[in-house]
């Protein structure tokens, strides 16, 4: 895969460590001139691809962790009656207000957004887990707060992230819920729709 100039602040490829300056990240993208992850970019295949499989569903709360800019918590908008969504990164969370001033956004960790009394219909997390060290902790609190969970995850063949195969993600993925969708698209990029099997 070309390094993009985001990369360096989420992976130190080199030494093969995650790094996790989200911050610094997305401060700099105008002085750099990028767009983590073209997440502004809704024709991307992770977004086009979670929008098919979702698009035909309706909730009535989503929460989307580590959501960035917004733009498919924008998007989620129009399949539920109240959206929220969270990110780590303070800069993140002020351009998602400025561009979707009828969002509700804060900065919040996924555990804390998780830590939260609120319940939601749906917990949706685009491409966050590699970066979570407790990622089956964070899966397993999803569980009790939501009825629905969506996840998307891109994996390399020799990933550097806390994810580290498409089966142990699996694994987990079934214990906690019962599975609604799955795709797996180039053997890269899961997709997976759960509902929740969490009682009380
Ligand atoms: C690959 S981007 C995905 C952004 C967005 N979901 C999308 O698909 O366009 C991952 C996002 O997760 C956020 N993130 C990383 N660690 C996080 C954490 N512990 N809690 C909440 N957000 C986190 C990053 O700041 C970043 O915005």
């Amino acid at each position: 895969m070309t390094q993009q100039p985001y990369h360096k602040y989420v992976f130190d490829t080199e030494n093969r460590k995650f790094v996790g300056r989200f911050e610094e990240m997305y401060a700099n993208e105008e002085r750099e001139g990028f767009d983590s992850w073209f997440q502004e970019d809704l024709r991307h295949p992770t977004k086009q691809g979670s929008w098919e499989l979702l698009k035909n569903y309706r909730f009535s709360s989503i929460l989307d962790i580590g959501c960035g800019k917004g733009a498919f918590t924008n998007q989620l908008a129009t399949i539920a009656d109240s959206v929220m969504g969270v990110d780590i990164s303070q800069t993140a969370i002020a351009k998602a207000e400025q561009r979707y001033p009828g969002i509700r956004f804060s900065t919040a960790t996924a555990e804390e957004a998780l830590s939260a009394p609120q319940r939601w219909d749906a917990i949706v997390m685009l491409e966050v887990l590699s970066y979570l060290q407790n990622w089956e902790e964070v899966l397993q609190k999803a569980a009790a707060k939501a009825n629905y969970v969506y996840i998307t995850l891109y994996l390399p063949p020799d990933p550097i992230g806390f994810v580290k195969s498409f089966e142990e993600l699996r694994e987990v993925f079934n214990t906690l819920f019962s599975l609604e969708k799955e795709v797996l698209k180039n053997n890269e990029t899961i997709y997976l729709l759960g509902k929740s099997k969490h009682h009380g």
